[in-house]
């Protein structure tokens, strides 16, 4: 089983390019099957999640090629309605197909998606606001049969959470409803802004403003061409890295507006940033203050997703920290393995207490989701001695090539082929800036 492999304690100083983000690619790639035609995307980012979806659109019946970063998709022939369980369960997020399939072809069969470790993960939502707008939904023994009996037709959908899935699904099953489907406390996150912006460019016609989205029903959808975003919560994980580990760093090709809320996390930390549209510089001594209070929240507010890789970083910030997880029940499994190096952290329900320590120590760990991975990496750069990361399968999901990022930083990280205590080791081609 492979692990990722780190001599810890070295400063980080350097440039860095950050990957296309994930949580945008995955929902364009299910738009794309409402294309009778071919799209080009690009700033497609290398993980499995993004092959997993590929995948899907293959079985689909659609045509997928990849050229480096750049992901044609000709949905012209879509030869079925139906999705394997093994690619649902391989990644969850699948379940955005739904609204995609439903559009195109009035039917979808999938199994439910469940859970993973950060949480039962329903998607009550998805499946009410779908019938809603005219679905007919049959959940048996765990599988999903959906029917469009008619022509789906636009509806006003009321989400009780900003769901970023369910407001996806709605945005994909309406965008030929006839007429205009509105849905209120919609998620805001970037990532859907970005796919309104690829669905625009394929014809549809979809605007947000304040917290709902307005579908407005098109007959068809034609080719596109469209760039995906950069992934804000990569961005955030090495910024955190750098912040624990103390150096100077140059993030490019972000989007700083789409991180602004975690910004201030890392000034309150003692971070020095400067910052403009597209590029972000931190610089760390490596001595971090803690930061009273951080609460995730639904976008604009701190994302989830970077919850694991800051609270990594204030293990070794001077004082204590506290951070309320409100979005998913069960996302500290990092806290245990973080607790192997020497943290010092309580929890209790959704709520931890970080008390800093002067230095972590390396250790033998294993990431358990994908961003409890990203945290742990960010402990083991920081912590004194050797650290053996397992779990590098959750890793590969969202960080694109993470060892070869650290290491064009000037961090000792390598990906061993065995469970890191054979030295034999592969070196990831580094991608070019
Ligand atoms: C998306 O997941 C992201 N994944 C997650 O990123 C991210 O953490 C999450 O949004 C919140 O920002 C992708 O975009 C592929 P939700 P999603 O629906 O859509 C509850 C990562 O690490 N809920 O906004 O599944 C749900 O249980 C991943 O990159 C319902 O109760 O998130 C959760 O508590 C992890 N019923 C909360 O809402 C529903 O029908 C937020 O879920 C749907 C959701």
């Amino acid at each position: 089983m492979e692990s990722i492999v780190i001599h810890g304690g070295r400063k980080l100083e350097g440039t860095l390019h950050v990957q296309g983000a994930k949580n945008a690619v995955l929902p364009i790639l299910a738009a794309c099957v409402l294309v009778n035609g071919v799209c080009v995307l690009h700033n497609c980012p290398v993980l499995t999640d993004v092959a997993a979806a590929i995948e899907i659109l293959r079985c689909l019946g659609c045509k997928v090629r990849r050229e480096g970063h750049t992901l044609i998709v000709d949905a012209r022939v879509i030869s079925r309605c139906s999705i394997p369980d093994s690619l649902m369960r391989e990644m969850r997020s699948s379940i955005v197909f739904l609204g995609a399939m439903l559009a195109r072809l009035g039917a979808a069969q999938l199994c439910m998606p469940g859970g993973c470790e950060i949480g039962s993960r329903p998607i009550d939502l998805h499946l009410s606001a779908l019938r809603t707008m005219g679905v007919t939904v049959q959940e048996q023994n765990g599988n999903l049969c959906c029917k469009v009996p008619n022509r789906l037709h636009s509806s006003v959908i009321r989400l009780a959470f900003p769901s970023v899935g369910a407001t996806e699904n709605v945005m994909l099953a309406s965008a030929f409803a006839k007429g205009r489907t509105v849905i209120y406390n919609a998620a805001q996150e970037p990532e859907i802004e970005d796919l309104a912006d690829f669905l625009n460019a394929c014809g549809c016609n979809v605007r947000i403003d304040a917290g709902a989205v307005r579908i407005d029903g098109v007959d068809s959808a034609h080719d596109a061409e469209h760039t995906v975003i950069p992934d804000r919560i990569a961005a955030l994980s090495y910024m955190t890295a750098v912040a624990a580990c103390g150096g100077d760093v140059c993030l490019k090709d972000v989007r700083t507006a789409h991180f602004a809320s975690a910004n201030e996390v890392f000034r309150q930390a003692g971070c020095e940033l400067d910052i403009s549209a597209t590029q972000l510089r931190i610089r760390s001594n490596g001595c971090l203050r803690a930061v009273e209070h951080i609460k995730t929240q639904p976008y604009p507010g701190f994302p989830t997703d970077a919850q694991a890789a800051v609270m990594a970083m204030l293990c070794v910030a001077h004082g204590t920290s506290t951070m309320t997880e409100t979005i998913f029940e069960n996302r500290f499994n990092h806290v245990p393995q973080l607790r192997r190096m020497g943290a010092v952290i309580r929890t209790k329900g959704c709520e931890a207490r970080i008390r800093g320590v002067k230095r972590l120590s390396g250790a033998h760990v294993h990431a358990v989701d994908l961003r409890a991975g990203g945290a742990l990496i960010t402990a083991a750069l920081a912590a004194d001695g050797v650290s053996v990361i397992e779990g590098v399968d959750h890793i590969d999901r969202g960080y694109e090539t993470i060892e070869a990022c650290y290491r064009t930083l000037g961090a000792d990280i390598e990906r061993s082929a065995g469970s890191g205590k054979q030295q034999s080791k592969q070196k990831q081609p580094v991608r070019q800036l």
